[in-house]
Formats: structure tokens, C-alpha cells, sequence
């Protein structure tokens, strides 16, 4: 059994309860975790504002940078162990978690790296003032994070929390935390002190809500679904604390008449398939250039009934979704698009021998004459990507903007000039030309806008993010 992190320790519930964990491979129950509530938050955010007031808020911004530097490198030294329980956990194909481990340990590198790189200001001001703006850190700072990715979405959240002196507490998903809190078991062996980083598993509407809206946090980021991200938002606003909120997508992949096929289609495939979908920046539209239709989508039809989802061990394309919900959700989407009356073009396959309760769904790639379904408009988070024609330039920026969200955006074309014109046109906080996803991408800004989230993570950003400054103003005359 699983126990949570807290102060320094591993620690049941303080009433003992637990929840079940269930495989998404076959179904069964394999594990139970700490079922943390109100209490065990209040001991965890306690135990963060000890640690900034005692020995981790002493530490120089080297000794903490060199602690995440550790922290990193104990990571990959456990690069084997953690993948295995991300993909028990997940239900993702072993190689595909054993790349997530790895971007884990980069988060910690990378933060690790620039801790103590993050320099303050002096402003010229008036006769005989000096100006010196610093950085410090917010304080407590409370990370809700998602099943679809636990060990990346922690470090993504934690690393740069951490690198700026913050104390931290996780509530990682009930349905996936076992990584998140081994890697919080090797920090105490690395050397954090108690209470820096503090692991509180649990349900969301108990153990997450009650941390979103503790009295004592000092920030909140939170991935996930937009309707819990709202609710996020409202916790924040009563204690007056920012939020940072990722909310998912619904991207558009735009393919132009002079596009590289080659180039284009398996990043395509790769960009809805990879993790069974459930990626916040899946590519889940693809809008094709009116005159390559045809051929545009038969190539990548060929392409797309490779897919064969199968168990971890199996180690193919995809894996099974996380849970009954999830496996409910994609079915339900697959048969509005046939309802919408949109066509199937291709299917992936589920492989022989997968057991008989895991969650797999068929990989389904559809084509609509239209945007009007709301297999467009709405986040699937699965294996679904939908096919349809634009007729040019301003028609193909019109639709890629034709849904609330706003997070990625890919733009394929070998024309200069469009390829800016068109990254510039589209309404989402990252775009790619030629290319798609950045497999980590653990240095660049990452973040939506409209009903995607707002705030950005990732990259020096995520610094600024996780701190404040503060203006010392001293008048050094006589
Ligand atoms: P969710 O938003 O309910 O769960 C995400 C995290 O929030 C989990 O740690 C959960 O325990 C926590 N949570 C849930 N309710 C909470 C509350 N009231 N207060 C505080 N924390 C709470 O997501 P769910 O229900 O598992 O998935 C539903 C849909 O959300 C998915 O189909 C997908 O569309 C979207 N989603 C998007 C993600 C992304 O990466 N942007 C990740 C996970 C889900
Ligand atoms: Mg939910």
C-alpha cells in the first residue's frame, strides 16, 4: 500500500482511509492509496509554512538548486522502477512512460540548473535613492495535478515552484499518483528537508478541493478539466490567491496545397494517438486545404490503421484510457460523430491477447464536411481526430479559432510568409510550423488562452510565475 508525504514522512490518513486503485490494462483493483481529507491538507500546508520558516527557507538559491540538480539525477537512476509504476498506474506503453521519466528528471535539471540564475533589478530614481527590486518566493504553493501525465505535470508544476523557494503541497490524481509520490519519497532522500514538498493523496472534490481553498496557501496551479478549473478559480479568489489553470484543447492541425506530406502525416497521427489521446494538446482537428483533400486524408488513412493499442508490456502506439469515465467518454463521442452523420476513414486496432476488462477504445479517424459537429468543438481526450476541408487562407484561421479553446496550433506549408501570417492569426498560446508537440519542450512557454487557462508554465516564465517581486526603496542621503 501507498502512503502519502508529509513533513518529511510517509503517513496513512489520519482516519486510515484508503481508496482502491484500478488498472486500466484489465479492470482490477491492484493497489489502495491514503484517502487524504481536510485534515491531512491542514497537516501538510502547516508542515510547507514550517519549512519556509525554518530550513528550507534558509537555504541559498544554489544549495536549492543543487538539491533539484540531485533530485534529477535520482530520477533517472530510478528511470526503470518509476516507469513501471507510471504504466501500471496509466495503462501507457512502457517506452512512452520511460520517455515521461525522463522528461521529469529535465524539469528538475532545468530548474535545478536556473535557481540560483534569477536576478533582481536596480532602477535609477530620485537624487540619493537606490531602487532594488528582488525576487522572492510566493510562499505555500498548492499543485492539483492530472492522470494523464502525473510524473511530467509534477514536474512541470513542482520544479519551478521549488527552484524559487517555495514549499509545496501535491494533490495528484486519485486515479494515477503512485510516481509523484515515489519521487516525493526520493527528495527526502536527496536531502529536502521536511515539509518542502509534501504529497496529499485523495478524491478531488475532498482532498483537492480542501487545498484549493485552504486559508493558509499562497498560490494554486491546477490541469485539468475546465469545469473543475473554474471551481480552481473560485477557491483562489476567496482567499484573494493567484491561480494558474490549464484546461486542456482542442488543436488544429492547418494543411496547406504545398504541405510535405511525408513530413506532415506522421506527426498528425503521432500528435491524436500518442497517450491514447489524452493530452492536453492532442492534435484533435484537422483542417486540409479544399483541393489535397482527398489525397491529403487517404495517405493518412493508410497511415492511421497502423495504430494498434495494446498493454504496457505490448509496448505499441497506445495503451488503454485511464478509466471506466474516460473509456465511457470516447465511446459516446465515437457514436455522436456516426449520429452527426460524420464518416469513419480509418480505424486503429486493438491488439489480440489485451485483457478482457482493460479500457481499450478504437483509435477512430473520421471526416465532416463541416465544423458544426461537436466532435469539434468539444475535448474528447482520446484517440478521435476529425477531417475537414477549408478553402483558404482566412477560412482555414477562421475555423482554427471556431472553438472556445485556445492552447496549440500547427501550421503546415512550405510559404514563408503564410506560415507567419497564419501562426500569428491563430488564437492559442503556442504554435508549431512543420512540426507538431515538442516531446517535453521543457524550456519553452507553454500555456492557453480563452477557455484553455490562463498563466504560463515552463521555460524562465514559470519563474516569474512562482514568485513576486518586492521593491526595496532606500534614500541613502544625509
Ligand atoms: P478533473 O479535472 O476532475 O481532474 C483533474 C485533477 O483535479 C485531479 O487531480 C482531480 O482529483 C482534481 N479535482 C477534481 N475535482 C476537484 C475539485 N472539486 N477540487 C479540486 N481538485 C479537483 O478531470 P477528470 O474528471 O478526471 O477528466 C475529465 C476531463 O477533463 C477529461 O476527459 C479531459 O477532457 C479533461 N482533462 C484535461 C487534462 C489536461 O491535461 N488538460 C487532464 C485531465 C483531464
Ligand atoms: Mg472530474
Amino acid at each position: 500500500m501507498t502512503q502519502m508525504i508529509i513533513n518529511g514522512k510517509q503517513v496513512d490518513a489520519v482516519n486510515k482511509a484508503t481508496l482502491d486503485v484500478w488498472s486500466p490494462t484489465d479492470g482490477t483493483v491492484f493497489t489502495t492509496i491514503p484517502r487524504g481529507q481536510e485534515a491531512d491538507v491542514d497537516l501538510a500546508v502547516t508542515a510547507a509554512r514550517q519549512a519556509l520558516n525554518g530550513a528550507w527557507g534558509k537555504l541559498t538559491a544554489m544549495d536549492r538548486g543543487r538539491l533539484l540538480t540531485r533530485l534529477s539525477e535520482s530520477i533517472l537512476e530510478h528511470k526503470e522502477e518509476l516507469a513501471q509504476l507510471e504504466s501500471k498506474d496509466t495503462g501507457k506503453p512502457l517506452s512512452t512512460s520511460r520517455v515521461d521519466i525522463t522528461v521529469l528528471a529535465r524539469y528538475f535539471e532545468f530548474y535545478g540548473g536556473a535557481a540560483d540564475k534569477v536576478h533582481g533589478e536596480t532602477i535609477p530614481f530620485q537624487t540619493d535613492y537606490a531602487v532594488q527590486v528582488i525576487r522572492e518566493p510566493l510562499g505555500v504553493t498548492a499543485h492539483i495535478i492530472p492522470w494523464n501525465y502525473p510524473a511530467q505535470m509534477f514536474g512541470r508544476s513542482v520544479a519551478p515552484a521549488l527552484a524559487m523557494g517555495n514549499a509545496s503541497v501535491v494533490k495528484p490524481a486519485e486515479d494515477a499518483c503512485l510516481s509523484i509520490v515515489r519521487v516525493a519519497e526520493l527528495a527526502l532522500e536527496v536531502g529536502f528537508p521536511p515539509g518542502a514538498l509534501n504529497v496529499v493523496t485523495g478524491l478531488g472534490e475532498e482532498a483537492g478541493a480542501s487545498l484549493s481553498k485552504h486559508h493558509d496557501i499562497n498560490f494554486v496551479t491546477f490541469t485539468g478539466s475546465n469545469e473543475v478549473g473554474v471551481l480552481i478559480q473560485q477557491a483562489a479568489a476567496l482567499n484573494a490567491v493567484k491561480c494558474v489553470l490549464e484546461l486542456g484543447g482542442k488543436s488544429a492541425h492547418i494543411v496547406f496545397n504545398d504541405a510535405n506530406f511525408k513530413l506532415a502525416i506522421p506527426a498528425i497521427v503521432k500528435g491524436i494517438v500518442h497517450n491514447t489521446g489524452q493530452t492536453c494538446t492532442a492534435g484533435s482537428r484537422l483542417l486540409v486545404q479544399e483541393d489535397i483533400y482527398s489525397d491529403f486524408v487517404s495517405e493518412l488513412a493508410l497511415e492511421f490503421s497502423k495504430v494498434r493499442a495494446g498493454t504496457p508490456e505490448m509496448d505499441l502506439t497506445c495503451g488503454p484510457v485511464v478509466n471506466k469515465a474516460q473509456f465511457d467518454r470516447v465511446n459516446r463521442y465515437i457514436k455522436k460523430g456516426l449520429a452527426d452523420g460524420l464518416k469513419v476513414v480509418a480505424e486503429g486496432s486493438i491488439a489480440d491477447g489485451v485483457p478482457k476488462g482493460g479500457y481499450f477504445v478504437k483509435p477512430t479517424l473520421f471526416s465532416s464536411p463541416n465544423h458544426d459537429s461537436d466532435l469539434l468543438t468539444q475535448e474528447i481526450f482520446g484517440p478521435v481526430l476529425v477531417a475537414l476541408p477549408f478553402k483558404d487562407e482566412a477560412d482555414a484561421i477562421r475555423l482554427s479559432n471556431a472553438t472556445d479553446y485556445g492552447l496549440l496550433g500547427a501550421v503546415w506549408t512550405e510559404n514563408g510568409g503564410r506560415q507567419q501570417r497564419v501562426a500569428r492569426g491563430m488564437k492559442c498560446g503556442q504554435v508549431y510550423i512543420n512540426g507538431f508537440g515538442a516531446g517535453g519542450g521543457v524550456e519553452l512557454p507553454f500555456g492557453g488562452v480563452k477557455k484553455s487557462g490562463h498563466g504560463r508554465e515552463k521555460g524562465f516564465v514559470a519563474l516569474e510565475e512562482m514568485s513576486t517581486t518586492k521593491t526595496i526603496v532606500q534614500y541613502y542621503g544625509e
